[in-house]
């Protein structure tokens, strides 16, 4: 998470821009210390993401146990031509891109003739992320222009692309991840970024049993476990704090009032964390816990509100047999 070095790279048909910068590290430090010092505590989502954290997170995708990442490739692998989209000269704009293993999913059903014609720009906090996917999608398709752009989306979804013709995609029920105002926040102002004519794509996890959804996010091998401490490493990285990691315990449990998975960290003892641009200390007592996350699990009215909030109207939506995920067409018509 690079908040400090304005990176501005090309290479071949690749270009990245790094916005973060703008945001500035010392905007970073207070949202932190803020959320530590509000009751109950919490750490925004967005902050698992360093290399490692992405990693992690690709790790998990792939586990047994996490059914959303391949119940969503299932859906795009054969999504493409019962879209009604013409992918010749269209923008993708790939919010939260991650991994790149789904959208080479609809690259794929496109001819070579039509890629070349594509700009795809992913958009995410995490540059090395986006340098990865970048790498992986210029040997699949070297026809592929990509410009890569670095930043949060929720400050600073104003700098993205301007083009007409554009394909927004937010894959990976990432939108499950903000709170709900920052939902219906982010949904409006993407409303407002969007033109007539432009399309929306929305992975979208379902309400579904307490035991399968649990289970997702408390695997085994304990890689969600590792994905969850990680980010107090990010943390003490980006505002000079003194977690250990090892002080906490992962916990990940359905909150049924809100449907939602909630992610925890829980202090194993009295822990003091400090800051280092101040003599400032937050206290945590044995058993608080830190929000790190929500991932909240939606049905067919929420799917409609969120479209409302954006003025989009809904083309289709595509489902796996279990009606376990949704893929979501909104497009804007006026
Ligand atoms: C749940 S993962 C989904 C990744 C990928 N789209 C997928 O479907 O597998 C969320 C992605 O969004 C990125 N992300 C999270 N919060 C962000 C923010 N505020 N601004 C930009 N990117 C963010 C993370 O780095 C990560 O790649």
């Amino acid at each position: 998470m690079n908040y400090t070095k304005k990176e501005l790279l090309t290479k071949g048909g690749f270009q990245l821009i790094n916005y973060l910068p703008s945001i500035g590290i010392e905007k970073v430090r207070e949202e932190i210390i803020a959320g530590l010092k509000t009751i109950p505590k919490y750490i925004a989502s967005k902050f698992f993401y360093d290399e490692k954290g992405s990693e992690l997170f690709e790790k998990i995708t792939q586990l047994n146990e996490y059914y959303p990442t391949r119940t969503e490739k299932k859906i795009l692998s054969t999504i493409v031509s019962r879209l009604n989209v013409d992918f010749t000269n269209i923008n993708i704009v790939d919010i939260g891109s991650g991994d790149p293993t789904k959208i080479r999913l609809l690259f794929s059903q496109l001819s070579e003739q039509v890629v070349s014609t594509i700009i795809y720009y992913p958009v995410d906090i995490s540059q090395s992320a986006i340098e990865k996917a970048a790498e992986k999608l210029i040997l699949e398709f070297p026809m592929l222009k990509i410009k890569g752009i670095v930043a949060d989306f929720i400050f600073q979804l104003k700098l993205l692309p301007k083009t007409k013709n554009r394909l927004f995609c937010f894959f990976g029920s990432t939108v499950g991840n903000l709170s709900a105002t920052e939902i219906e926040f982010f949904m409006n102002m993407l409303g407002n970024e969007m033109q007539q004519g432009d399309n929306f794509l929305l992975g979208i996890d379902m309400i579904k049993d307490v035991a399968v959804l649990e289970n997702a996010y408390n695997d085994e091998q304990q890689i969600t476990a590792q994905f969850n401490k990680n980010i107090l490493k990010v943390v003490n990285n980006l505002s000079g704090t003194n977690f250990n990691p090892n002080e906490f315990e992962h916990l990940a449990f359905f909150n049924a009032e809100k449907n939602s998975i909630e992610m925890h960290l829980k202090a194993l003892k009295n822990v003091a964390i400090i800051f280092d641009s101040s003599t400032d200390k937050v206290y945590l007592k044995k058993g608080e816990t830190i929000h790190t996350e929500n991932s909240h699990k939606f049905n067919f009215n929420k799917i409609k509100t969120i479209g409302l909030w954006a003025g989009l109207d809904i083309e289709k939506v595509f489902a796996d047999d279990n009606r376990w995920f949704n893929v979501v067409h909104y497009k804007k018509n006026k």
